[in-house]
């Protein structure tokens, strides 16, 4: 099997912001229980009023202006390739693509959204613990979709631990999500909840991190468009306890600057803990599909393409898949 995918960057992809909280509220915020939402402003009549908040808009800093969630999802996801690699390996081990998901750690919902924009028989639940960021994601991705899709993506306001068994296809866990959970008896407890709410051959998908540099406290800067760059700061990492704190940033062209847009606080863990991990939580079996070199030899880049692997690479910096079998 040979899923291409784009990562949209290096681990330094997307960040998940650690949210610590016991309270466990489960609010559904799908479209029917939504509270109305108005897609459009009411525009000024006057001319000169027009004329005065154009001006107010050139003198704002973009860092004023730019959105937190429309940044991230321009500069770290990368959802079409996603969920193609999600489809085509569902495929591959089970003779069928999915149609019913959950995407935990869902934030914005944006994964979700492109896997019913696929099919008409396609359904997603998208779950996470913050409901401003799952608003967001409802205004402006859920009601983004066509209208026939947008009643197929159920978010639901919860601590992934907690959400409903509801039986579903495939699990995702991405952008290194999970990894807010730093003990084992943590991941453990996220895991067996995760394959229980899986339906017989159900996968559960994840990605994971690593290599030298990903140990390192350093910042990599990205320019994303015309308009802004996107930075990752690896700004702590206790090799005690294995835990980092990171950020993303975001600075504009004209000079103004988005600090701690998102902030992380994560346990590195490595593939065989991960694998270990899922094994005691009873997952029978879990394969790592490791992203294939440039055929470019002056590149030190991926191909976009990931394969079953059992050893991989020694590179200073991966980003991979795990998929586990219930
Ligand atoms: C940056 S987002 C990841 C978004 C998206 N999955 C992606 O691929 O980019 C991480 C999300 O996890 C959520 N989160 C953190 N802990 C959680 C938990 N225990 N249960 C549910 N959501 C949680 C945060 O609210 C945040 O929106």
């Amino acid at each position: 099997m040979r899923a291409k995918v784009e990562t949209a960057q290096a681990p330094k992809s997307s960040k998940s912001r650690a949210t610590d909280s016991d309270e466990v509220v489960v609010r559904d915020v799908s479209p029917a229980a939504a509270s109305p939402r108005s897609a459009k402003k009411k525009t000024g009549g006057k001319k000169s009023a027009r004329k005065k908040s154009g001006t107010l808009k050139k003198s704002v800093p973009m860092a004023a202006r730019m959105d937190r969630h429309d940044l991230y999802q321009k500069s770290v996801q990368g959802v079409e390739a996603e969920i193609d690699f999600i489809e085509e390996t569902f495929q591959s081990l089970r003779g069928r693509k999915p149609t019913l998901i959950r995407e935990d750690f869902c934030g914005t919902a944006n994964s979700s959204c492109e896997f019913v924009k696929r099919r008409r028989t396609n359904h997603a639940i998208g779950v996470d613990l913050d409901q401003p960021t799952l608003d967001w994601g409802y205004e402006n991705n859920v009601m983004s979709l066509p209208p026939s899709a947008r009643d197929r993506v159920r978010l639901v306001n919860a601590d992934v631990r907690e959400v409903s068994k509801e039986r579903v296809d495939a699990v995702l866990a991405m952008n290194f999500s999970y990894y807010i959970f730093m003990q084992r008896s943590m991941m453990i407890e996220y895991f067996r909840s995760v394959r229980e709410s899986l339906a017989e051959g159900g996968l559960f998908f994840m990605d994971a991190y690593g290599g030298y540099e990903a140990y390192k406290e350093c910042r990599e800067k990205r320019k994303i468009d015309k308009n802004f760059t996107y930075i990752w700061e690896q700004a702590k990492y206790s090799p005690i306890t294995g835990i980092m704190d990171c950020f993303i940033h975001f600075h504009f062209s004209d000079g103004s600057k988005m600090n701690r847009a998102f902030s992380y606080t994560w346990r590195l863990w490595t593939i065989p803990e991960i694998r270990e991990m899922l094994a005691e939580a009873g997952f029978a079996r879990s394969t790592v599909y490791w992203e294939g070199e440039d055929e470019d030899e002056d590149s030190d880049e991926g191909n976009g393409i990931f394969e079953p692997d059992e050893e991989g690479t020694a590179d200073p910096s991966w980003v991979c898949y795990i998929v586990a079998e219930k």
